[in-house]
């Protein structure tokens, strides 16, 4: 633990009100402009500071920590998944990992649901023709989509995030239903009245909304790939706010092709930022760039969990937030 304030290193420009804090905290090294760090400048950073301050755009991989200084302490990331982050690398280093959770919950949800509504209803169709000037007017028989009432919604990944999307849902007239690595307490499943499915299969088969909401692991890398997407109905939507990765994206265009499913709507993608052009071509498919947790409020709120994290442990507690290898 630094006696005096703690070096700390933040990649990536944040709120101005989680920056100013930052400043009067600790001696701070930020990047006010938010240009790209490159390996070399990440590589000189950990060299020298207590506390790394990284977001998803950086490969935080083991070369990087091997690379770390003596005093790199804690990597007290901004955000909530940590798939960038060799976590065994920094154990072995004694290197304390942190992450965000919580304060991006109702948002990423919302981001969701916006997805949830936009596919089946195809509102990026709508605005991509009006922008386009070719809209011609009102027809009885146009832009037809499928109604969202009464569908089956398919949460794979039910923690905070999938559980703010089964309350969400519920109020649009969804049923429920979802598969975890662990089932819900009873008293849980009921006040979602959200149904267990034991394998991710049984829930492909059954719901007409897939939404993605675990973490991308070892075990979740490429879950949704050509044989399972098989799995989904004709009229079935694949929505993706977790991570990119656990979808085959070329599986996944194929399919959309060929009309085995209906819809994506994605927020995340495999090789961010680029999109998979195939699913640029698609009129199917509706596709964001990562802002699943961008509000004020919510970027803010990470930013200030982010502190939290830094000043407990420089007081010598466990920070609230560290992530457990095994856990993310
Ligand atoms: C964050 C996210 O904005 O928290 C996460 O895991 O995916 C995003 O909502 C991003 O990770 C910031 O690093």
């Amino acid at each position: 633990m630094p006696q005096k304030p703690p070096s700390v290193f933040v990649t990536r420009a944040l709120t101005e009100a989680v920056m100013a804090r930052m400043e009067e905290l600790f001696s701070a090294t930020l990047n006010r402009e938010d240009r790209a760090l490159d390996r070399a400048a990440l590589v000189a950073a950990v060299a020298e500071c207590d506390v790394l301050v990284p977001t998803i755009t950086d490969r935080i991989n083991a070369e990087l920590i091997a690379a770390a200084g003596e005093r790199l302490r804690l990597i007290a990331n901004f955000g909530v998944g940590v798939d960038h982050i060799d976590l065994a690398a920094a154990r072995a280093r004694n290197i304390i990992v942190t992450n965000t959770p919580g304060v991006l919950t109702e948002d990423t949800a919302d981001l969701a649901m916006a997805l949830i509504l936009a596919v089946p209803r195809r509102i990026g169709e709508g605005e991509r023709r009006i922008m386009a000037g070719a809209w011609d007017g009102w027809k009885p028989v146009d832009m037809l989509g499928h109604r969202v009432h009464g569908k089956t919604i398919g949460i794979i990944g039910m923690g905070r995030i999938g559980r703010a999307i089964a309350r969400r849902a519920a109020g649009f007239g969804m049923k429920i239903i979802y598969h975890n690595r662990h089932q819900l307490p009873e008293e849980k499943e009921v006040a979602l009245n959200a149904r267990w499915c034991g394998t991710v299969e049984q829930l492909l088969c059954e719901a007409e909304i897939v939404s993605i909401n675990c973490p991308h692991t070892p075990d979740t890398h490429l879950l949704l790939n050509a044989d399972r997407i098989a799995l989904m109905q004709k009229h079935a939507c694949l929505i993706n706010t977790a991570r990119g990765e656990i979808i085959d994206e070329d599986a996944l265009v194929a399919a959309l092709e060929a009309g085995v499913i209906a819809g994506a709507g994605l927020d995340v993608h495999a090789h961010e930022p680029q999109v998979h052009p195939g699913l640029m071509r698609l009129p199917n498919a509706v596709l964001l760039p990562h802002m699943g947790s961008a509000t004020h409020e919510g970027r803010t709120a990470m930013g200030e969990k982010v502190i939290a994290n830094i000043r407990s442990w420089v007081d010598g507690h466990r920070p609230p937030d560290q992530v457990l290898e095994g856990w993310a």
